[in-house]
């Protein structure tokens, strides 16, 4: 019986699985019984430094024997650090912290500060944008309400706009709506970016309006994009922003930043979690943002994105979009003929909700010659 088998007999059966088994990891490959595949994908996107980096298991180790665990009923210097590594980090204004452990989590808690501070309940959403399955995000995921909500009505009402249109924003922004969130580069939708003046646009009306602007910043943050944040990217000042994913390179753990407006309105009570902010997750958020600076890791995204824009269309690929290490290629034939036949040549992709853009979410160390291995996988396939 192989591990998916084993899997079947207890676990529930929601996830459609690749048919390989990683028993060894390390740096951007993964080891699967004499196999060595190169992971492109890095685990949706959280393998921020690859796998089995000294770095992190060393903080894990050390940390693990110093305090493995205490809640928030305990202040800790290694959750002070994290706190204040990531409010370096993040863009300006938002020097505030609450801690959670998964990116559905901090945009429930972004979503609902925002209604709760507002007072108002219409939340405005893009099309094809994801933000997580739980009540409220799930709530501004699109399609997610004709296809695995569940739920029987959303926490508030939702006004969705589509990609990129500068006239729906008026339409769909008003002094009732709490807030707007969004993904500037839009990951599950196949590392769509959206374009700055639709961008500044939503951020004026939310400014206008007195309406609170949430950037989600779960897949394209922490560098990933070529900037510290996505954010960075674009001239907009967000209420709040929500990190996940790559925010501890593989320990679950999440983080929603607010501006001080939002923090002064924050008491006792109002947000509240057990493991988040944990020490092990903590160590760890402050571990891969210093090697993310120490190895100038964002330099590295934007030389090899660059690469990658320079020599991908070849083979099937017809187009690339996105941004950094968030890219989409547009290939004429299905994406996920493209990621098997990849996989087959031991290179490991995504795929996206757009069926013909694969996608890459690479660790931040990974190197031209990686990439350069890619292109010459992508040049063996058949076009057509
Ligand atoms: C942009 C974005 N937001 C939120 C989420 C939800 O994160 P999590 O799966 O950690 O709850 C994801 C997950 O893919 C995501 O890509």
């Amino acid at each position: 019986m192989n591990a998916r088998e084993h899997e079947a007999q207890h676990l529930l059966k929601v996830y459609g699985q690749l048919p390989i088994e990683p028993t060894g990891a390390q740096g951007v490959y993964l080891t699967c019984e004499s196999r060595q595949i190169l992971d492109l994908y890095g685990g949706h996107a959280v393998a921020a430094l690859g796998y089995g980096h000294p770095d992190m298991l060393m903080a894990l180790n050390e940390q693990a024997q110093a305090v493995f665990f205490q809640s928030n009923a305990v202040a800790m210097e290694v959750r002070a650090d994290a706190a204040d590594a990531l409010a370096d980090f993040a863009p300006d204004g938002l020097n505030h912290v609450f801690f959670a452990n998964s990116g559905a989590e901090a945009n429930e808690n972004a979503l609902r500060l925002a209604c709760k501070l507002t007072g108002r309940s219409r939340v405005a959403a893009i099309k094809h944008g994801f933000h997580g399955r739980t009540a409220a995000a799930g709530a501004v995921s699109w399609g997610a309400r004709d296809k695995w909500y569940g739920f029987p009505h959303t926490p508030f009402e939702v006004d969705f706009i589509e990609r990129n249109a500068l006239a729906e924003v008026a339409e769909n922004i008003s002094n009732k709506t709490a807030a707007v969130i969004l993904e500037l580069v839009q990951g599950l939708a196949g590392g769509f970016a959206l374009n700055s003046a639709f961008v500044t646009a939503i951020a004026d009306a939310c400014a206008d309006n007195g309406a609170l602007l949430i950037i989600d910043e779960v897949q394209t943050g922490m560098g990933r994009c070529g900037q510290p944040f996505a954010t960075d990217l674009y001239n907009i000042e967000p209420d709040m922003l929500t990190i996940a994913k790559s925010i501890a390179g593989g320990f679950p753990c999440a983080a929603l930043m607010v501006n001080d407006v939002i923090a002064s309105a924050v008491g006792p009570g109002d947000l509240g979690s057990t493991f988040g902010g944990g020490p092990l997750a903590c160590t760890l958020i402050r571990t891969v943002i210093d090697v993310i600076e120490r190895d100038h890791l964002i330099g590295n995204v934007r030389v090899l994105s660059d690469y990658i824009a320079a020599h991908c269309q070849v083979g099937p690929v017809d187009s690339l979009q996105g941004k950094g290490f968030l890219l989409g290629l547009k290939c004429r034939r299905p994406a996920v003929e493209i990621r098997n036949e990849l996989l087959d040549l031991n290179i490991l992709v995504g795929t996206s909700t757009d069926p013909y853009v694969i996608r890459l979410l690479p660790p931040l160390i990974t190197e031209e010659q990686h990439f350069a291995r890619l292109i010459e996988c992508l040049a063996e396939i058949p076009d057509k």
